[in-house]
């Protein structure tokens, strides 16, 4: 008996909740609709993303077997554009540095001499710590660097990044974008930091003589 009562107990709540959820799913709350929306545009998101990781893993590989990849550091997106038109003019992989503690538009800020990137601009021993997940360069025969140009030098992350890595037998080709400076000593600077590699001569670029430039390099 008290097998049954126990038995008509769980029937009576599996009920009461399918009815609580019957409720729930025929009228949506604003605040329930927008939560909906969020989680389908995160998901979607998500997706797009995890699509983009599997196509970053899918690495291009040219006819001679060689491999490109483009590095670059872009705090407002212009490097990153000039970025991706050389990924898709050489069939390069790409790998965004990212600061692990991201400029804010008052960091950015050159005008304040107390801003973040003034001061570590001023002082070339400061190496910002990256954010972006390690690469690896096991593969890749030649690497154009970018970044833009900050106080007149490349940005210290950049610093800290060739730093990281070992480029013995890559050639390593640094690229700028810019007000209008050039690229200085920072392609020199970089260099030295490395303490590796095969570094050609860098250039300052804007998004229309990316083809030019490559074109000049003779790259194998
Ligand atoms: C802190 C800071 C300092 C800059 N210093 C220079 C400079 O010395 N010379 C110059 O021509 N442009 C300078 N710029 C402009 C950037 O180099 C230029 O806008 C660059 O294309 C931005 O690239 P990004 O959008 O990839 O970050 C500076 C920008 C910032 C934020």
């Amino acid at each position: 008996m008290k097998k049954v009562i126990a038995l008509l107990s769980v029937l009576t709540l599996i009920f009461a909740l399918a009815g609580c959820g019957a409720g729930n799913t025929g009228i949506q709350s604003e605040a329930e609709t927008k939560a909906a929306e969020t989680t389908k545009a995160e998901t979607s998101a998500n997706t797009s993303e995890s699509t983009d990781e599997n196509e970053e893993e899918q690495s291009n590989e040219n006819a001679d077997g060689s491999k490109t990849l483009v590095v670059y550091f872009s705090a407002t997106g212009t490097t990153k554009g000039v970025a991706e038109q050389i990924a898709s003019y050489t069939n390069a992989d790409t790998y965004e540095i990212t600061a692990a503690q991201p400029y804010s538009e008052d960091d950015l800020n050159w005008h304040d001499s107390n801003s973040r990137t003034t001061k570590e601009q001023n002082d070339k021993t400061v190496r910002p710590e990256i954010g972006s997940e390690k690469i690896s360069l096991d593969g890749y025969d030649t690497i154009f660097i970018g970044f833009p140009i900050w106080w007149g030098e490349e940005p210290r992350i950049m610093d800290t990044f060739v730093e990281s890595y070992d480029f013995t037998s890559k050639t390593v080709i640094p690229f700028c974008t810019s007000g209008g400076s050039g690229i200085g000593s920072s392609g020199d600077n970089l260099k030295t930091n490395a303490g590796s590699g095969n570094w050609l001569e860098g250039e300052r670029l804007t998004g229309s003589d990316v083809q030019r430039w490559i074109d000049n390099l003779n790259l194998s």
